[in-house]
């Protein structure tokens, strides 16, 4: 992909006397919340621009089906998307991009995201997530002062922090909320709380309107394959074809609050609408033990996961985070927010996507491909 693929319209293309719409910018435009947001935004008329880094193989899978070709004339249609070759460990082309790009919303969602492999890079997770968020904002604040949009409130960038609720760690309160005190457990988790606090200090010292979402755990089936419920119902649909005899596991008792992806990108739109920045827990309020998503899972295709689950320490973290449940109550309060899929609901549906995936592999595994990877420790 050499120039990045652009999908704006071309100059010629736009009608002279068109209203400019919104613009986002997108950091981690291609991971799982990226492209949940990249619909909402598409679906509300934004202009958008995502951060792309270079990698040797391709890795905008999760955003293809919103790719247009800028050469054909249907772009004009759907010209609303344009990536850029970006890092966010390059403080120079995060700069250059928010002077170029112009944005009204900047959503901060790229991250070194997995805990387990932060006590394996501590160093690089550090810099993408805490550096990363500080160098964002900085590029944010400079913009904002070189344009004068600092001085015209109506004018000012609305920025969001993708804060965790990895932050809480080891809990002394159930359920957390946005006073909940953080206790960080790992190298990712401490990186987190530096980007928050870095986020509220530049909305306290500059006026900014940074808002942090504090999101728990959420899913999909683009989650990516080695976070566990993932790697679950991934394994679920191949057990059941006969792909794999078993899946193993770190530890089962961690308990986790998970929704869906597609609920919390709206969440994310709705902080950057309010006339005022502020912090918001997003959150479904109910708590399940991985033990207990293995058996919903499994259960959807008619298996008993003590038959197919076997633990392998080599998943366990140095220091675990062991209960999560948060209470988004001021998120319903002031957004307007409320989750619409359950726990249930959600193993259901990564369940049979991942089912309809081992269809494909059995496929051409009959036909005499090989289609099984290598997986890293996570
Ligand atoms: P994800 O699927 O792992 O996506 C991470 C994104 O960040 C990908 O687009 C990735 O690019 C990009 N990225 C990684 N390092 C980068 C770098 N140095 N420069 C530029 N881009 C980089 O994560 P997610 O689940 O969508 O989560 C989105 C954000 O919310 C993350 O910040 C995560 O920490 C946070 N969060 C997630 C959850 C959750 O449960 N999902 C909960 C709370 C907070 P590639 O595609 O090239 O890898
Ligand atoms: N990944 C993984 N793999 N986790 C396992 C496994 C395994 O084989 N076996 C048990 N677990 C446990 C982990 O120890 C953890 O307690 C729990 O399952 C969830 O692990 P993940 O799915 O990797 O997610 P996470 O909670 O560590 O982190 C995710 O949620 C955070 C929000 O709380 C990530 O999306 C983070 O980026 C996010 O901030």
């Amino acid at each position: 992909m050499t120039p990045a693929p652009t999908h704006a319209p071309q100059p010629t293309d736009v009608p002279a006397q068109a209203v400019r719409a919104r613009c986002a910018l997108i950091t981690g435009i291609t991971g799982q919340d990226g492209s949940y947001l990249l619909e909402l935004l598409i679906g509300k008329g934004y202009s958008i621009h995502g951060i792309l880094r270079r990698s040797s193989s391709f890795n905008t899978g999760r955003i293809d089906h919103l790719y247009v070709d800028p050469h054909l004339r249907l772009a004009q249609a759907a010209g609303q998307m344009t990536l850029h070759y970006a890092d966010l460990t390059d403080a120079g082309s995060l700069a250059k991009l928010v002077r170029q790009i112009e944005p009204d919303e900047v959503y901060n969602l790229a991250a070194q995201s997995h805990v387990r492999v932060s006590f394996d890079m501590p160093v690089y997770t550090a810099e993408s997530v805490a550096m990363g968020a500080l160098k964002l904002l900085e590029a944010v604040r400079d913009y904002e002062v070189i344009t004068g949009r600092d001085s015209d409130p109506a004018a000012r960038v609305r920025y969001y922090q993708a804060s965790s609720s990895e932050q809480y760690g080891k809990v002394r309160e159930t359920p957390q909320c946005e006073t909940t005190p953080f206790y960080p457990r790992s190298p990712y988790a401490v990186a987190k709380v530096m980007a928050h606090h870095a986020t509220v200090n530049y909305r306290e010292a500059y006026g900014i309107h940074a808002s942090c979402g504090i999101l728990f755990n959420h899913e999909s089936p683009r989650r990516g394959e080695t976070f566990v419920t993932r790697k679950i119902t991934r394994a679920v649909g191949r057990i059941k074809l006969g792909l794999q005899p078993r899946v193993y596991l770190g530890n089962l008792e961690a308990k986790r609050d998970w929704g869906f992806a597609g609920d919390y990108v709206r969440a994310m739109w709705l902080m950057l609408q309010q006339s005022a920045p502020d912090d918001y827990v997003v959150a479904t309020g109910r708590t399940l033990a991985v033990r207990e998503f293995c058996e919903l899972a499994f259960a959807h295709v008619g298996l008993d996961y003590r038959d197919f689950v076997a633990e392998d320490a080599r998943y366990r973290r140095p220091s675990e985070v062991d209960l999560l449940r948060g209470d988004a109550a001021k998120a319903r309060r002031m957004l307007g927010w409320e989750p619409t899929t359950t726990v249930e609901q959600l193993a259901a549906m990564m369940v049979e996507h991942d089912l309809e995936l081992a269809r494909r592999e059995k496929t051409l595994r009959d036909a005499g491909h090989a289609t099984e990877r290598q997986r890293g420790p996570e």
